[in-house]
């Protein structure tokens, strides 16, 4: 059967239309909404059926969980049935913030929605429209990122249309989101803290509160092997633009010298520059990444995009390690580059 498109509304952040994305949310429809991080593509966190619709809408493996939103850190009782005493230290130090935390869950919560698995991620974003999306839905939120799956997360209602239009019941147009990369994943299902996935709280706002947290080995690298990962998300293609996305690491001068020589190998391609430093290519197309790691989160999945809509088909990226974000900002950069890296 032919897939039946779906008359998608595009809604702002006054009440009224907050109160329709919630009506589709409590009526078992998809509704996208902005995060702090990234748009999340949003059902009822108590509805298997509409979890469903999720996995479908974006293409997603059915063996990857989605994240459940709540409106207060109280909130995740509703799907948690046992909070650890270092949890506790992580839901009152960064929540709400860009932090998703594994915890053991409690049967409402659906098989569909955490993929099968006993463990649960919440968390409770910082942006006041997905949390006035949430009260108002009354029930938690399912959700992952808004993008068709592999491609990179969007961080703009834009980005959103693209990918989800037709696919989805609405989408709520918050503006860009300010953090750019997801959410920071810490499991608090066992023993000791373990970060499956870096983002804007960072290992050292972690350790600075005093949690004991350490950090997955596979962060920076590609999963094949048989090894199951305790994220099941790190296992599959992500960000891929249409270009061949080729990281080149170091200090300025010598990351410049080394682009300049790959652009002159690559005479005949559109070439794009993904650029940290004020650089100045000839016969590329140049986009800014910031000059910070901080920045280079906020812009590098706009930046993605854009270069596929540049046509560009290699991207060179300049990076160079400068504040906490570093870490973030390489586990996407290495996944969208499919680990091809030059360290200069
Ligand atoms: O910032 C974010 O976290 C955004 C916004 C929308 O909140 N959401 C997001 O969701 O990035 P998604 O689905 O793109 O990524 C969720 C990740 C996946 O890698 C998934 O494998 C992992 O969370 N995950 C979900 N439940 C898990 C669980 N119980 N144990 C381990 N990993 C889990
Ligand atoms: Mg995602």
């Amino acid at each position: 059967m032919e897939n039946k498109t779906i008359d998608t509304k595009i809604l702002t952040t006054s009440d009224a239309d907050i109160e329709i994305a919630a009506k589709i949310i409590r009526g078992g429809g998809l509704a996208a909404f902005p995060t702090e991080t990234v748009y999340g593509l949003g059902a009822s966190a108590y509805d298997a059926d509409a979890a469903k619709k999720i996995y479908a809408a974006k293409g997603r493996p059915s063996d990857n969980p989605l994240i459940v939103h709540v409106a207060s850190a109280k909130g995740i009782e509703d799907a948690a049935r046992e909070i650890p005493e270092s949890a506790r230290v992580v839901i009152e130090r960064f929540m709400p913030g860009p932090i998703t935390v594994i915890l053991k869950k409690k049967d409402v919560i659906p098989d569909t929605v955490t993929a099968g698995l006993d463990t649960v991620a919440v968390r409770c974003p910082d942006n006041e429209t997905a949390r006035r999306l949430i009260e108002k839905a009354g029930v938690p939120i399912a959700a992952p990122s808004a993008n068709l799956s592999g491609k990179p997360s969007p961080t703009k209602a834009e980005h959103v249309i693209n990918d989800m239009n037709g696919r989805i019941d609405a989408i709520i147009d918050g503006g860009s989101c300010r953090v750019g990369v997801e959410s920071t994943i810490v499991d608090l299902s066992s023993e000791r803290p373990v970060i499956l996935r870096p983002g804007g709280v960072t290992y050292e706002d972690l350790k600075n509160a005093g949690v004991d947290v350490e950090i997955d080995k596979h962060i920076l690298e590609t999963f094949d092997g048989n090894e199951a990962p305790k994220c099941p998300g790190m296992k599959y293609k992500h960000y891929a633009p249409n270009a061949e996305v080729i990281v080149v690491e170091g200090e300025k001068d010598a990351v410049k010298r080394k682009i300049k020589e790959l652009i002159s190998e690559n005479k005949g391609k559109t070439v794009g520059v993904l650029t940290m430093f004020d650089a100045d290519y000839d016969d590329a197309v140049m986009l800014a990444a910031g000059a910070t790691n901080k920045e280079y989160a906020k812009n590098l999945f706009s930046a993605l995009r854009d270069f596929d809509k540049l046509g560009a088909e290699i991207v060179f990226a300049e990076f160079c390690e400068r504040d906490a974000y570093a870490l973030a900002v390489r586990n996407r950069l290495y996944k969208a580059a499919a680990q091809r890296v030059i360290h200069v």
